[in-house]
């Protein structure tokens, strides 16, 4: 994984971060409108926060696995109380990419694409792996 390449584009997307957080909801609403009822009673305004706060700790610690293993498999069993399933990991990093591609504009490239969706995976898959283990605990 090219983690000088995910830090330097992160930081070209992080001056715009309100842009890409509703460029993200809005992808995602109108692509997959079966997830909005597992936000009808979260404030918006704030979830776009903290969703940016989070991608910004998983960027800065990149080189930390065990650091990054622990805090995603911890997000993935409380998103199990979300509502969130497996299959709406696949939708949020389509959605996620997309609002990257936006913000970043002429700056984005394939190569970045690759990146982005490599490390997407890495991290849906601690994240699941995590609601698994919530799954089985209750
Ligand atoms: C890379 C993937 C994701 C990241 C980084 C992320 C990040 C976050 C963060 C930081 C929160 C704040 C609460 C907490 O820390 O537990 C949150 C809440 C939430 N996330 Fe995610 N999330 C991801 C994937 C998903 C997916 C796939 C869904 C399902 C569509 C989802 C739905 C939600 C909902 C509904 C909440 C609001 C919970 C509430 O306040 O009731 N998230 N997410």
């Amino acid at each position: 994984m090219n983690i000088e390449h995910l830090r330097s584009s992160f930081q070209l997307v992080a001056p715009k971060a309100e842009f890409l957080a509703d460029t993200f909801y809005s992808t995602l609403f109108e692509r997959y409108p079966g997830v909005k009822p597992l936000f009808k009673n979260v404030k918006l305004k704030q979830q776009k926060g903290k969703l940016v706060a989070s991608l910004a700790f998983i960027v800065e610690n990149l080189e930390n696995g065990e650091k990054l293993s622990g805090y995603l498999q911890d997000m993935g069993q409380r998103h199990v109380s979300y509502g969130t399933e497996v299959p709406h990991y696949a939708a949020v990093g389509e959605c996620l990419l997309v609002a990257l591609a936006t913000t970043a504009g002429e700056a984005w490239s394939k190569e970045l694409e690759a990146s982005w969706a490599e490390a997407y995976g890495a991290v849906a898959d601690l994240m699941i792996a995590g609601a698994k283990r919530e799954k089985k605990a209750s």
